[in-house]
């Protein structure tokens, strides 16, 4: 019987952690973009912010999910007041999603 209760437990933590994997945009930000985009999306001198970005607000899920995986690069480039274009990330669409969401409630 105790047996069971701890396969049980061992069961309802694996379908937590997996749930909060495929919605974490927030620690897929820290650890993919926030080198460029700066802490909380606030920005560096490498990449532009996401806190209060209209782009990021105005436009589709999906334009930005474009550009997450297609990156901006040279004729592309939207900024001129960065050195490099946004690089193209190679992630599954669920993180991409993820991010997409994390990016929206920064830029309101
Ligand atoms: C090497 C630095 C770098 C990294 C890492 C990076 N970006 Fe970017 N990103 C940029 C630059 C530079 C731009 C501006 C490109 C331009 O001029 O249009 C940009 C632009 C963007 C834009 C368009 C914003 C706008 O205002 O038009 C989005 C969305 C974006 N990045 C998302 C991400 C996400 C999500 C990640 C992490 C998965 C990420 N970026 C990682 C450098 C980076």
């Amino acid at each position: 019987m105790r047996k069971f209760i701890g396969i049980g437990v061992v069961a309802l933590s694996l379908a937590f952690a997996g749930s909060a994997m495929a919605s974490n945009g927030a620690g897929l930000f820290k650890s993919k973009c926030l080198a460029c985009h700066g802490p909380d999306g606030k920005g560096t001198a490498m990449a532009p912010a996401f806190q209060g970005n209209a782009w990021i607000k105005d436009s589709s899920a999906a334009d930005i999910a474009t550009v997450i995986k297609k990156g901006r690069n040279g004729s592309a480039k939207m900024y001129k007041n960065f050195a490099l274009g946004m690089p193209p990330q190679s992630l599954s669409d669920g993180d991409i999603n993820a991010l997409v969401d994390y990016l929206k409630t920064l830029s309101h």
